[in-house]
């Protein structure tokens, strides 16, 4: 291991220029205008792949954006694991709010800026180069190692229940590995054991068939808006709380062990406050912060649209408004059972003069990880190694489709090892990775494969 590390150290500031190369390309797969991109993208991080010796790379087309795949099986009798993440980056608007262009990476104050840098790009290439470690120094891999970095994470994973039908052979594995989240605070090694899924709907509320003068028609007919904006009132109660019927229905209730765990980390609620510049906390009565974040569902309108939106006043009744309502999942909550859920309040509180219509837009399972397997411990040992600290289980309130759906079609347990900061700005304009971390995350990747290695 001495020369492997010895590697990661003497490749420092290369490993961040071929990370910056890699950033360059906009691969937003939100953004139909970006496909090629994302395309473009996908083959770069091919091409790195086939660089280090990968016995297979392929890149999977699907219905939408192609994934990379790759395999390094030349540790026989050793254990099998799958690295997953994902090459697509989130939009970039509001664009003046850069310091940087989002696509021309830089550094400043020991941090790389730009889209993708942390979600997920540097820590796909965290697994790259720790690879590349191993087979410049060693000559091979200590375990066996297969790949699959998707493409559209960022849009929901629409495209990968399939991929991993058809590909379940290519994928089968002892143990999985995502980087994609988040350490707890700067230098605390956290592994992640547990994330919220996610339904996420649109609603659509239509009034009159166009826009009509509200002297002429106030009065007469109903307001899509004012609907709107009275159905969406009804979501939560007084307490925070989520009043869609069945809701909490199959809500896993937080055991005594796991609330003293999360009430052990040092978390500074003041800080983390300033941190996000909204004037209070707020949330569902009864809760901490950080089990309303990891460990209570939650719905949120994520966007609003209807009427004039123009300088000055116009006076109208809008023909139509729509909503985005997104719910973060705790085990054991279903996706298709929470939007069923919702479309029936909708329904329920729609007032009467509209037509109320609502769209399932994407989805995904909430995960909580088997922390008393073995890997578990390794994997602390692992990270400790590098950062040269105790490691810490923490949970996530984002989520990743691809988690629960490979621990359930495998039965094997998924390593959270993310490398991020809380306050990285992922999805927001001055995106960063902290370059400490990029560095002993490479570290703390191969550590883990050589532990892995070493299972009895
Ligand atoms: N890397 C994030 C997941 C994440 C979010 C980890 C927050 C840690 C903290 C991932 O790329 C992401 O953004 N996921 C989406 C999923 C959605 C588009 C299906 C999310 O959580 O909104
Ligand atoms: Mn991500
Ligand atoms: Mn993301």
């Amino acid at each position: 291991m001495q020369d492997v590390i010895a590697y990661v150290d003497a490749n420092r500031s290369r490993f961040v220029d071929d990370l910056i190369e890699w950033v360059r390309i906009p691969s937003v797969s939100s953004d139909p205008k970006h496909t090629a991109d994302v395309a473009r993208n996908a083959e770069h991080l091919a091409n790195t792949l086939r660089a280090l010796g990968a016995g297979r790379v392929e890149v999977w087309p699907t219905a939408g954006h192609p994934a990379v795949f790759a395999e390094w099986m030349g540790a026989p009798g050793k254990p099998t694991l799958l690295v997953y993440g994902h090459h697509d980056v989130q939009p970039v608007d509001p664009l003046n709010e850069w310091v940087t262009p989002p696509f021309e990476p830089s550094m400043r104050g020991g941090r790389l800026w730009g889209r993708g840098v942390v979600d997920d790009k540097g820590q796909v290439f965290i697994h790259a180069k720790a690879i590349e470690a191993f087979v410049k120094t060693v000559g091979r891999l200590p375990i066996n190692l297969r790949m699959i970095v998707e493409g559209e994470e960022e849009v929901g994973s629409g495209n990968l229940d399939i991929l991993l039908r058809e590909k379940a052979k290519d994928l089968a594995a002892d143990f999985v590995c995502v980087s994609d989240t988040a350490m707890f605070g700067r230098g605390i090694p956290s592994l992640c054991v547990g994330l919220r899924g996610l339904a996420y709907v649109e609603v659509f509320v239509d009034g009159p068939a166009l826009d009509l003068h509200s002297g002429s028609f106030g009065g007469g007919v109903a307001n899509p808006v004012n609907a709107l904006a009275q159905m969406l009132g009804t979501l939560h109660d007084t307490d925070g709380r989520v009043t869609v019927e069945g809701f909490y229905e199959h809500v896993l209730p937080l055991k005594d062990h796991e609330r003293r765990e999360i009430e052990s980390l040092p978390f500074d609620e003041k800080e983390w406050l300033r941190s996000t510049g909204a004037p209070a906390v707020f949330g569902e009565k009864g809760y901490t912060t950080l089990e309303r974040i990891w460990a209570r569902p939650t719905l949120d309108v994520c966007g609003i649209s209807g009427g004039f939106q123009g300088e000055g006043a116009k006076t109208i009744i809008p023909a139509r408004a729509s909503a985005k309502v997104s719910c973060r999942l705790v085990p054991d909550q279903e996706p298709d059972d929470i939007v069923r859920k919702l479309t029936a309040h909708f329904t329920r509180v729609a007032p009467p003069g509209v037509r109320v219509r609502v769209e399932n837009l994407h989805g995904g399972r909430p995960y909580l990880a088997p922390t008393d397997h073995p890997v578990y411990e390794i994997a602390k040992r692992a990270f400790s190694k590098a950062f040269g600290k105790p490691t810490v289980f923490m949970r996530e309130g984002g989520s990743i489709p691809f988690v629960r759906t490979i621990a359930d079609a495998t039965g094997k347990p998924c390593l959270l090892m993310g490398f991020g900061q809380p306050d990285e700005n992922a999805h927001a304009p001055n995106e960063w990775l902290d370059l400490e971390n990029y560095h002993l995350g490479i570290k703390s990747a191969a550590y883990l494969y050589d532990e892995i290695a070493r299972m009895p």
